[in-house]
């Protein structure tokens, strides 16, 4: 992994997988430290050296971001900009003293927090009317002209897209960033600045030439639409909830209280505003210059806006944004701005009870909808067993993507919007993501549509479907239906569960296409010769999965239980449940009434475990996981006596092959306990690449820091 802007966009929590912290010096540095220490010259004269190369790199450093993230051209390669950047960490490891607040470094490593604080807002950050076609946009046109007259129309407009994030301010005294936060209700926002660093187009210093005084620039942090799909996909996959839209990905991702998550996270962000509560500290006449400074100042700015002399030239720019530009946007975007040109013009038409300005409006945009045919309703069978009705569409594009199926969610909604095979239907994106359908035409109907009924037999296996208490959700019963253990092997082997890597949808369709494997158990008895005489493996492929499956034997019962698939039963509650019980022997034969007692598990998730446990089908596959030597204990109970027992451990930094949560259930099965910040108590830090402040108070204190393969060392693996 490398540290290159260009990776970092991709995966900006990882810093340079093989380079541990004793071995990231880059040979110039390396070389130029052992000179420095032959020298007979004075101390204060190399740390003067020092000190200059310091800011040198981060000046190099700055510049390459600046050339990459808003001009988007790259004006070093990775490779080069990784070399300048472990040297700046070396040199800033052996001389904290040297790290200043706009150091390129400081974009990672910041303690978590308990709590966001909370930040007054020095200029309120407001909000927006809105004009929801061409007609609204004119009436605004002819408010504001009654106000100050006919100026406003030789003044002309700013138009801008509305980026659909979370909007914020960061706060540049003397160019450098000391504070980012949230908007919050306009007044009180949140303090987020750590998270805010890790955003990797948020300069944290400006470029340029920008005022001395204390100056807040204001704009949008985003979530990439690709990164979206990515992200929810996997949150899928490790059965975590997806996030509804791009807009509460981004907001969710930057109120995290521990900067590590948001740096996993590929937040961007435009500008578009500066503000001060400083008189007369800003040079501009125009938006269009305020703008354009942003740029020069190295602060990313939406592209495709417009300088429009007239109204009609706006108009004319929304339509062709919304028809046109807006489905190559690799952002969501709800509308465009349009801005009364002019600053001095601003300042004259004010703000309407203290929250509107009159000077700007959002053109918003009607929602993406299409007809389109619903050839089918068909059904998909959960891993729990739930049937969920999905419609069969005749591809239609709306907002520039192709959209050929869509959710039901259930039978209740299917029936209420009276959805029948051939209707033609109405169908949108919501948050220009998941399609859904609307509903349907019912003047098109010919009479040959046909009313859907959820099936009384389950469509992968024929068993007889069962009804949910509620009797919203409707159910296979039959724990080996192949439909349930497609999508409960793919579960099995996801992330968050037994992180059986390799192990893909496609695989695993194979698999039972072939059938090679009934049920999760069968995986453990896989040769390679098996995956060889399959189409698509090689020699080498089949070594690598079988490794991985055999490896996954030693996940903790935490992993085990999350990875069953127990209806209600996430990671979290899993890894509750195998502390508490400690054995799988245990947990199997608890009684409703104990899982109860357990801190943080409720009723419904008693009532599932218990009920699932009892379930003879059920236990015939734990027999068969456990002859196949599968882990069925959790290390806490044997931890007092492994070999990191009662040692206060902190992780910091990417590992170069483990990931935070591998490293921390490694320790805490070896009897380590990890905790997030640096004291006299620590016994030693795990530090990787990148590793930041944590790093620093370790060295301070006098905390041994040792790497990941030390740690493998110590124990004994
Ligand atoms: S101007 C005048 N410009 O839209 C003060 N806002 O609905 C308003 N937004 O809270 C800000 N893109 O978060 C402005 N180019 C843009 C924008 C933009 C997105 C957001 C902003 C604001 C919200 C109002």
């Amino acid at each position: 992994m490398s540290t290159s802007p260009r990776q970092q966009e991709a995966s900006p929590n990882q810093g340079d997988a093989g380079a541990g912290v004793t071995d990231t010096e880059s040979p110039d540095t390396a070389s130029r430290n052992t000179e420095s220490r032959n020298t007979e010259s004075p101390v204060s004269e190399d740390v003067a050296a020092v000190a200059a190369r310091g800011a040198e790199l981060r000046e190099l450093l700055h510049r390459a971001a600046h050339e990459y993230y808003v001009f988007d051209r790259p004006a070093l390669s990775d490779a080069q900009y990784d070399a300048l950047y472990r040297e700046l960490q070396s040199i800033e490891r052996a001389h904290p003293e040297l790290r200043t607040d706009d150091s390129p470094t400081r974009r990672v490593g910041a303690e978590p927090q308990s709590a966001l604080a909370k930040y007054a807002h020095a200029v309120p950050m407001l909000s927006l009317g809105n004009a929801f076609d061409d007609a609204e946009l004119r009436g605004w046109e002819d408010r504001i002209v009654r106000v100050v007259g006919d100026d406003v129309r030789r003044s002309g407009y700013t138009a801008e897209l509305k980026i659909d994030g979370a909007a914020v301010s960061l706060t540049f005294d003397n160019g450098v960033l000391v504070m980012g936060a949230t908007r919050g209700n306009g007044t009180i926002g949140e303090d987020v600045t750590a998270n805010l660093r890790t955003v990797r187009d948020v300069p944290l210093r400006l470029a340029g030439s920008p005022p001395s005084a204390r100056i807040e620039i204001r704009g949008e942090i985003y979530f990439p639409f690709d990164h979206f799909e990515r992200m929810n996909a996997s949150r899928v996959a490790a059965g975590e909830p997806v996030f509804a839209n791009p807009r509460n990905a981004a907001a969710g991702s930057l109120r995290q209280l521990d900067p590590a998550v948001t740096a996993s996270r590929p937040l961007r962000f435009f500008g578009y505003s500066v503000v001060s509560d400083e008189r007369d500290v800003l040079p501009f006449r125009t938006q269009w210059e305020v703008l354009d400074a942003l740029q020069r100042w190295g602060v990313p700015v939406a592209p495709d806006r417009c300088h429009c002399k007239t109204l009609d030239e706006v108009t004319e720019w929304a339509h062709s944004v919304e028809h046109t530009l807006r489905a190559s946007l690799d952002f969501a975007i709800d509308g465009g701005v349009v801005k009364v040109d002019s600053l001095r013009l601003q300042e004259d038409l004010g703000v309407v009870g203290g929250r509107e300005p009159r000077w700007a409006i959002a053109r918003k945009f009607a929602p993406d909808v299409a007809e389109t045919r619903l050839l089918a309703i068909e059904v998909n069978v959960g891993r729990t067993g739930q049937l969920n009705p999905f419609a069969v569409l005749e591809p239609v594009e709306i907002g520039g993507t192709v959209v050929r199926l869509a959710t039901l969610h259930n039978e209740d909604l299917v029936r209420d919007k009276d959805l029948r095979a051939g209707d033609v239907v109405q169908v949108k994106r919501a948050g220009d993501v998941i399609p859904q359908v609307i509903g349907p035409v019912p003047e098109r109907r010919t009479g040959a549509e046909q009313p859907w009924h959820m099936p009384t037999h389950c469509p992968a296996c024929n068993t007889p479907v069962a009804r949910d208490a509620d009797l919203v959700a409707v159910y296979c019963p039959n724990v080996a239906c192949p439909g349930r253990q497609l999508e409960a092997l793919v579960y099995f082997a996801s992330r968050g569960a037994m992180d059986i890597r390799g192990l893909s949808y496609a695989r695993v369709q194979q698999l039972l296409r072939e059938k090679i494997v009934h049920d999760v158990a069968d995986l453990y008895s896989l040769s390679v010769d098996q995956f060889l005489a399959l189409d698509g493996y090689q020699k080498k492929s089949a070594e690598a999965l079988v490794a991985a499956i055999q490896q996954s034997r030693l996940q903790p019962l935490s992993r085990l239980v999350t990875a069953l698939g127990i209806p209600h039963v996430g990671e979290t509650a899993a890894r509750l449940l195998a502390r508490h019980f400690g054995t799988l022997e245990a947990l199997i034969d608890a009684t409703q009434e104990q899982v109860a007692e357990i801190r943080g598990l409720g009723a419904v998730i008693a009532q599932s475990v218990a009920s699932y446990f009892r379930d003879p089908s059920v236990r015939v596959l734990i027999e068969k996981l456990r002859a196949a030597n599968v882990t069925t204990e959790e290390p806490r109970q044997a931890a007092a006596s492994g070999a990191l027992a009662g040692q206060t451990i902190v992780i910091t930094g990417t590992l170069p092959t483990l990931s935070r949560k591998q490293a921390t259930e490694l320790i805490e099965a070896h009897g380590g306990r990890i905790t997030s910040s640096v004291s006299k108590a620590t016994a030693f830090v795990l530090a990787g690449a990148e590793a930041g402040s944590k790093l620093d108070k370790a060295n301070t204190l006098g905390i041994s820091v040792i790497d990941e393969t030390e740690l493998f060392k110590r124990i004994g693996q």
